[in-house]
């Protein structure tokens, strides 16, 4: 499948290969093999060569895929609209996780400010050095009235009172795979390949992550046939992990995350036996995490009952569990579509297109999904009024 991927330019070829020397030598250090977890943080993080620290443009038409705040305001729009409700009930801050290009964050400053509701601080948690300076680049040019009350967070602030927001960020967090055979847990890591490169190598999984394995698929293969042959698949600890810690700091407010992903039921159907590992490179998707280490991005949906069972153990109240395109629409893009200036017909046809593809079921509308906990919030939130599924994650 690689060779149909267009090649890199030289330069980027160049630091793919220290990325894979250094992985290699991790494998080696390790005694031959590290678990996927670990090869996907080098892959992504490694400073200044994995694929979010080294400097590579990655979002956008230039890049390697598209997020919703790049396709369109509207997206940022209604995220502000519900950021305004709960300035109602918490304080008017808003902490936002991996930033990206900063396309959200001025979006929601400027949205906020035009209803009179501007963050008194918009804080920045971003694992990328040269992601940081795009943001601040592109806040000072959209928003340069609101740029003193932002700041970029070195470390999780101990309490957080506010707003805290994240699109497809769990997706990038590392997960580790699993492979199931007839009642028999491996846990598929990763190895240098004898021809050069790096291969998938399976090795009975330790009693922890085994039982975490069984755990998570029997609660769904009970009622479902167990699969026949292999099943293949990843466990996002990290990413609950994360959700842990976040909500834990949450001292009163509200957490709000975008991304692609399932419920549990779905997620480890027994038809789903190749999980939902996936590479993206110049729009390009495909399966293969060993290609061009550190040019591509790599990432696994989310299991959102995973999610909210972190929340819950928080002390989190579920404030709302939805697809994005009901999440959007309850919070008003098509009339934000139609207020927009029609002056410019091709614009207003580019953010036509845009919602569409925010809205489809066929694209971003149904996989995504949109979900909220909170900390002394009342459980109003627009965004979730018309309909909200999260009892299917309980
Ligand atoms: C797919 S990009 C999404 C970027 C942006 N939110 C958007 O919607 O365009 C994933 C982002 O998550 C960041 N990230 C991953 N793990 C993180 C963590 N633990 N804390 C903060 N940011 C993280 C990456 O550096 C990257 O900026």
């Amino acid at each position: 499948m690689g060779d149909a991927l267009p090649e890199p330019p030289a330069h980027a070829a160049q630091v793919s290969r220290e990325l894979a020397k250094r992985i290699a030598d991790a494998i080696d250090r390790a005694g031959g093999w590290i678990g996927f977890d670990r090869y996907m943080a080098l892959a992504l993080y490694e400073p200044r060569l994995g694929y979010y620290a080294a400097g590579s443009r990655k979002f956008g038409a230039e890049g390697d895929f598209v997020t919703a705040p790049e396709l369109s305001p509207l997206f940022g729009q209604c995220v502000a609209a519900q950021c305004a409700h709960w300035f109602g009930s918490v304080r008017p801050r808003i902490v936002e996780f991996g930033a990206g290009s900063g396309a959200l964050a001025a979006e929601l400053l400027a949205s906020l400010d035009a209803l009179g509701e501007a963050p008194e601080r918009y804080e920045i948690v971003e694992v990328s050095a040269s992601l940081r300076e795009r943001q601040r680049e592109l806040l000072s040019r959209r928003v340069p009235a609101l740029l003193g009350r932002v700041s970029w967070l070195d470390a999780l602030a101990p309490r957080i009172e506010g707003v805290v927001v994240a699109n497809e960020v769990l997706d990038a967090m590392p997960v580790r795979l699993f492979r199931w055979s007839d009642g028999a847990v491996h846990e598929r890591g990763v190895a240098c390949a004898p021809a050069g490169g790096f291969a998938f190598a399976d090795r009975p999984a330790d009693d922890a992550f085994a039982g975490r394995v069984r755990r998570t698929v029997e609660q769904v293969w009970r009622e479902g046939a167990t699969p026949r042959g292999d099943y293949v698949s990843e466990i996002g600890e990290q990413a609950a992990g994360w959700v842990a810690t976040v909500a834990e700091r949450l001292a009163c407010g509200a957490m709000l995350l975008f991304d692609y992903g399932f419920p549990r039921a779905e997620y480890y159907h027994p038809h789903r036996s190749t999980g939902t590992l996936q590479c993206h490179y110049r729009h390009r998707v495909h399966a293969d995490p060993f290609l061009w280490p550190g040019l591509q991005d790599i990432t696994a949906h989310v299991d959102f009952t995973a999610v909210a069972g972190a929340a819950r153990d928080a002390g989190l109240a579920a404030l709302g569990f939805n697809s994005q395109a009901r999440f959007l629409l309850d919070c008003g893009l098509l009339d934000r579509l139609a207020a927009l200036p029609r002056g410019d017909a091709r614009e207003w046809a580019r953010q036509a297109q845009a919602a569409q593809m925010l809205l489809s079921e066929a694209e971003m509308g149904e996989l995504f999904k949109a979900i909220a906990f909170g900390r002394d919030v009342p459980d109003d939130a627009p965004g979730f009024a018309t309909r909200d599924r999260r009892a299917v994650l309980e």
